[in-house]
């Protein structure tokens, strides 16, 4: 039996790891450990995720959520470290690029457990973004990568990782969020108490070089306020963005502005949706999986086969841009591709494991 503990800290990771705990737990020669640093908090961020999802409960609650990013990751180095000292694993394994992440992988190292990294070898090439910087860190010091494109194994092959890692193993598994978009389809449903018009786009802003940039944030919420003329917005609000949005005077009546919605919700609101909008690494990806356009708010991305292939457009964050591209950008609709190995990510990965 092999014992894997899993960080898990910010939504993202929650819903990625909504597919492969449940690919886990089939397994009875893999056991896992569920460590939650407590990145995110609100009963809306994280909560209603385990519940419907099905995630089991984290055996580790370590409640380090807010703060600045240092001080977030030190402190859940440390006390993942202390959890890691306790269960002696096998394996850590960790998401995508979140600061919990980050820590993860860096206390895991000191120990001298192997890492296995899902999302492994994505690259934005803005070193700019703490993203950016997280998921590097955190492949250098992994043992298994998972990628989810072959894009990543590019990258990582152009960093010559195994070249200086020979335990290194790079390994295309495929997105785990095409799983749970096929898997979580069948039970999404349709938020209730909201006044849903036939045509909306669906959007969500939380990227930090969007909210905590004034220029950038009031351009989208002008292009936002042009759009809504056409057709309903609705924009479930991240906390980070609702506390900025809060200190400004932003005019916010002409969209739906709602609160987070859990997965089940969502699932019904992109594959119900005629657009979506976004500054999110899963949402475009999502947009995909449904057959939806997506306009990226954002001046580069990490799922680049979404742009080549015209399924979606990368409109940074000026009004001009962002109405241009609403207006008249001819998206590819022909959705027949598989660009993230069809869903079948968390299964490649628990069989390598049990390699
Ligand atoms: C983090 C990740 C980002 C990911 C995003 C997913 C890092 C560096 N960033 O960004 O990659 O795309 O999660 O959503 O790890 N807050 C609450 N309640 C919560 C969670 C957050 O109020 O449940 C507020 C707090 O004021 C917090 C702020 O949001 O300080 C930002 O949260 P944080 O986890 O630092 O970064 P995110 O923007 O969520
Ligand atoms: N999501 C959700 N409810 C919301 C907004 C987003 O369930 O109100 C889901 C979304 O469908 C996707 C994931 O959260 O699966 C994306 O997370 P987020 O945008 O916070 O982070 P990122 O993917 O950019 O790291």
């Amino acid at each position: 039996m092999k014992k894997i503990v899993t960080i898990l800290g910010a939504r993202p990771q929650f819903i990625k790891a909504g597919s492969v705990s449940r690919e886990i737990g089939k397994c009875s020669e893999l056991r896992e450990v569920i460590v939650h640093t407590g990145q995110h908090y609100d009963e809306n961020m994280s909560d209603v995720f385990f519940l419907e999802m099905k995630i089991p409960k984290p055996d580790y609650s370590l409640g380090i959520g807010g703060g600045g990013h240092g001080a977030m990751t030190g402190r859940m180095i440390e006390k993942i470290e202390g959890v890691l000292i306790q269960e002696k694993p096998d394996f850590v394994m960790v998401y995508g690029d979140t600061n919990s992440t980050l820590a993860g992988a860096i206390a895991a190292s000191k120990l001298h457990i192997k890492i296995i990294h899902i999302e492994a070898g994505l690259r934005s090439f803005n070193m700019a973004m703490p993203e950016e910087v997280n998921r590097i860190l955190t492949d250098r010091i992994s043992t298994l990568l998972f990628c989810p494109t072959e894009r990543a194994v590019k990258n990582l092959e152009g960093e010559c990782y195994t070249a200086w890692n020979t335990g290194a193993e790079i390994i295309l598994c495929g997105d785990v969020m095409q799983d749970g978009a096929l898997f979580y389809k069948q039970h999404s449903c349709q938020p209730t108490n909201l006044d849903i018009k036939n045509e909306y786009v669906l959007c969500t802003i939380h990227r930090a070089e969007n909210t905590d940039n004034p220029k950038r944030l009031s351009s989208i919420i002008s292009a936002l306020n042009e759009i809504a003329k056409d057709k309903q917005i609705i924009l479930p609000l991240h906390p980070r963005t609702k506390k900025i949005l809060e200190t400004q005077n932003f005019d916010l009546s002409n969209l739906t502005v709602i609160d987070p919605v859990g997965y089940l919700n969502m699932v019904w609101l992109i594959d119900n949706c005629d657009m979506v909008m976004t500054d999110s690494g899963g949402l475009q990806k999502e947009a995909y999986f449904f057959s939806k356009p997506c306009l990226t708010m954002r001046d580069e991305t990490e799922w680049v086969e979404l742009v080549e292939g015209g399924y979606n457009k990368l409109v940074g964050a000026v009004t001009e841009s962002i109405l241009q591209a609403y207006n008249g950008f001819a998206f590819n609709s022909d959705f027949k591709g598989d660009l993230y190995g069809g869903g079948k990510a968390s299964k490649c990965i628990v069989e390598s494991l049990l390699k």
